[in-house]
């Protein structure tokens, strides 16, 4: 790989922080949100309720951790840390007159910690991640004011870490908004109300945001590289019927209309005939052309977790369960135990979809594996499971970047360290390289242990990938 690769790994503020009324942090659309479970879904409640636990109030505590945090990563080599900055502890209510300085404060020390080690932070604006005022106030990305509210957050905290963050990425996964609309834009749908204009004007609002954010950050230092950062893995057909194959092509469009946008400066004939199949009228400005033109951005990030099979379902045929959304299921793969089917091949074919489609750099800014991990009485997790995912996602990327000569940036394996999954609000559900002491309702001692994939992760990074195999 190139030596100037960027491996690490990711989180975000809202799954790993936790003290979430600390230093005057604002509520954000995450403290709303209950635990769940793989049968349970997570519940918006309308403010604080005592009879649930919220799960993102504690996160992993790197809000006190952290310096130990950013050790460990030092440890393993990271080349970068993925993060992002709690909107929440800016603005505490998203339109204050002024940012917060207790919250800027806290960033202060996790960037000049990060500065030490020599870890280049990669800054996501917004992971899933807003003050909840914003919502109850405005109707949140419904409301085009909100577009305001996010630049004027983003300038100051673009300006205040000029110094330290080159690598900034806009929002997270816009385009979950089709399937979970509260998670990337708190929206919550009204029974009186259009789904599909609601999460396309929202969306559109986000994206008039991300392009202005684009255009400020270039301003702010001409180096500054930004990113959007969509949630795709290649839709296979069922089988090679014509009707089969126009369907899971048709579903890599639909998922990709909204970064399209963000990479091209402009909607697609695809995205407005679906719109128009889909009755949305979409309100434009005069001026938002020109804006997201103007906003293109620098390379296009994504989060890979697995392929989907799209087709006609046949009786007795199954759909199989994912990351937000998902297709059939697929007879060749084997499934996490979550039911997430497992395709390494499927991220080299990903990364090669979105190169021949987008011709910019890519970024791997998400791929890891959740399992149930098991701490033994010695200190020590056995979780070879996670070294043969990775190992064999990992080969696969380097056959896209080696041999079909794909541009990455880097890789950040998601949730490096176990935090609160987003999905199910579990903490079980682990993905990282360090395990941390704490169980679903939040009991524990919140202290990090070091598992097998840890140190083979180190060495993956120390021989720039040549371990790999
Ligand atoms: C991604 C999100 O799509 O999936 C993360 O950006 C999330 O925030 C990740 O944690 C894994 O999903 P889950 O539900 O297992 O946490």
């Amino acid at each position: 790989m190139d030596k100037n690769f960027l491996w690490g790994g990711a989180t975000a503020a809202n799954q790993c922080e936790g003290a979430y009324t600390e230093g005057n942090k604002g509520l954000s659309i995450m403290d709303v949100m209950t635990n769940g479970s793989k049968t349970h879904k997570r519940l918006i409640t309308d403010g604080i309720d005592e009879n649930y636990y919220y799960p993102n109030h504690d996160g992993n505590r790197f809000y006190e951790h952290y310096k130990e945090d950013i050790e460990l990563m030092a440890e393993m080599g990271f080349k970068c840390y993925r993060m992002s900055i709690a909107w929440s502890r800016i603005y505490p209510n998203g339109g204050d007159k002024t940012p917060n300085e207790e919250g800027l404060k806290f960033y202060d020390k996790v960037f000049s910690e990060l500065k030490k080690y020599d870890i280049e932070p990669v800054v996501t604006l917004s992971h899933y991640e807003m003050p909840l005022h914003l919502v109850k106030k405005y109707g949140s990305w419904r409301n085009r004011k909100v577009i305001d509210f996010f630049v004027t957050y983003s300038q100051t905290v673009m300006e205040r870490y000029k110094d330290y963050v080159r690598y900034w990425i806009t929002f997270n996964e816009i385009n979950a908004i089709e399937f979970m609309p509260y998670f990337p834009a708190g929206l919550v749908i009204e029974e009186n109300e259009d789904r599909n204009q609601v999460i396309y004007q929202a969306a559109h609002h986000m994206l008039v945001a991300s392009a202005k954010v684009v255009q400020l950050a270039h301003r702010i230092n001409p180096n500054n590289k930004v990113g959007c950062m969509t949630l795709f893995g290649v839709n296979y057909p069922r089988t090679c019927h014509p009707d089969d194959v126009l369907k899971a092509e048709f579903t890599n469009y639909e998922f990709l209309g909204i970064p399209d946008v963000q990479v091209f400066g402009y909607y697609t004939d695809y995205q407005l005939s679906l719109y128009k199949r889909k009755n949305v009228k979409l309100v434009m400005e005069k001026g938002d052309e020109e804006i997201l033109k103007n906003g293109k951005v620098d390379f296009c990030s994504f989060s890979y977790y697995m392929s989907m099979v799209q087709g006609e379902k046949r009786d007795g045929e199954t759909h199989a369960k994912g990351n937000m959304v998902a297709g059939l299921e697929n007879p060749y793969l084997q499934s996490n135990e979550w039911g997430w089917q497992i395709d390494p091949v499927g991220l080299r074919i990903t990364l090669n979809y979105l190169y021949q489609r987008y011709r910019i750099p890519l970024f791997i800014v998400e791929n890891g594996l959740g399992a149930e991990d098991v701490l033994l009485d010695d200190g020590t997790i056995h979780d070879d499971y996670r070294i043969s995912y990775l190992n064999k996602h990992l080969i696969e990327m380097k056959k896209a970047v080696e041999v079909d000569r794909v541009p990455l940036i880097g890789y950040t394996m998601w949730g490096w360290i176990d935090l609160v999954s987003a999905g199910s609000g579990e903490m079980k559900k682990r993905y990282g390289f360090v395990y941390v002491d704490k169980d679903d309702l939040g009991n524990g001692t919140y202290n990090r242990y070091k598992k097998d994939s840890f140190y083979w992760y180190k060495e993956v990074i120390r021989t720039n990938g040549e371990s790999l195999k």
